[in-house]
């Protein structure tokens, strides 16, 4: 529930205004929210000049007050922060610190959803990344024998992937005993795995770039895995390994680490495809 401090309230108004479900009233000179079309977006705690608003919905202590110097990101630093971000494909033999997957797992979950429905979970693997390694291969490369058997002209270029599929099992097959460094080809030897689900598919994926940025800012790096998140997909061991929620899709797979690779500048990018009307 969302409750006001009548003793704080003044009656400003502030709150009704910003609220978008119009689920505040001002009764008598004070806020009155009505808690029944609220999606508890929480506008009407940061908007209050009075500090007047509270909920009992989620920790209050999590609120912060706002103040330039710590809040405030120049913009320029900003894209150039964006544009220097690179997938990280060479990882350092290195743990990730705990605080710091809390810190990537922290800007995911600030990050904003459709009706504020806050659907997006977060699977860390660590410990458990050499069985997910081989439930991943394994249906790759199932995927990779359906995709070579049936070949049509809409699929053929797909059939690179498909070869290189059965090739990474067929290398982690054989390198299962001496775990070879060089050869794995998914999870590029990293630490971490951070799986990221939801039930829409917008939110899952919002927050991951948002995560992403928090990675970069941590002085790690991540890979965004699209094969591992086509091999898991539809995959009950795996989607039952992770834990995948009820009704709950699997968004994104960040594979993360310390980079053991240095970038000496940005890249170049297609122009911008804008329509002015
Ligand atoms: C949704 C998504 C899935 C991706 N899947 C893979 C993947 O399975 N394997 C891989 O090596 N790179 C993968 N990438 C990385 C892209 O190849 C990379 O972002 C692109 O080449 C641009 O390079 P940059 O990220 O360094 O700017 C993926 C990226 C995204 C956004």
């Amino acid at each position: 529930m969302m409750n006001v401090n009548v003793e704080k309230c003044v009656g400003c108004g502030q709150c009704a205004k910003d609220c978008f479900p119009r689920d505040i009233e001002i009764v008598n000179g004070k806020a009155k929210i009505n808690n029944v079309s609220c999606i508890k977006c929480g506008h009407c705690i940061a908007i209050c000049p009075k500090d007047a608003v509270w909920t009992d919905e989620y920790n209050m202590e999590d609120v912060k007050e706002y103040n330039e110097e710590e809040f405030l990101v120049d913009s320029d630093k900003l894209l150039n922060f964006i544009k220097f971000r690179r997938t990280v494909r060479q990882f350092k033999d290195k743990e990730v610190e705990q605080e710091k997957v809390l810190k990537i797992i922290e800007a995911g979950r600030y990050t904003q959803t459709g009706s504020n429905m806050q659907d997006v979970s977060f699977t860390v693997v660590r410990e458990g990344l050499q069985e997910l390694r081989g439930l991943t291969l394994e249906s790759l490369k199932k995927k990779g024998e359906e995709l070579l058997g049936k070949l049509t002209p809409q699929t053929m270029r797909f059939k690179r992937y498909a070869e290189m599929w059965i090739k990474m099992y067929e290398d982690f097959k054989s390198n299962n005993e001496d775990n070879s460094k060089e050869k794995d080809k998914l999870f590029f030897n990293a630490p971490v795995v951070i799986v990221v689900t939801a039930k829409m598919e917008v939110n899952g994926a919002l927050a991951s770039s948002n995560m992403e940025l928090m990675t970069n800012a941590l002085g790690l790096g991540t890979l965004f895995s699209g094969f591992f998140v086509m091999a898991a997909q539809d995959n009950k061991k795996i989607m039952d390994f992770l834990e995948v929620g009820e009704g709950k899709k699997i968004i994104t797979c960040m594979i993360l680490g310390y980079p053991d690779v240095k970038y000496f500048r940005t890249v170049p990018r297609k122009k911008a495809d804008i329509t002015w009307k």
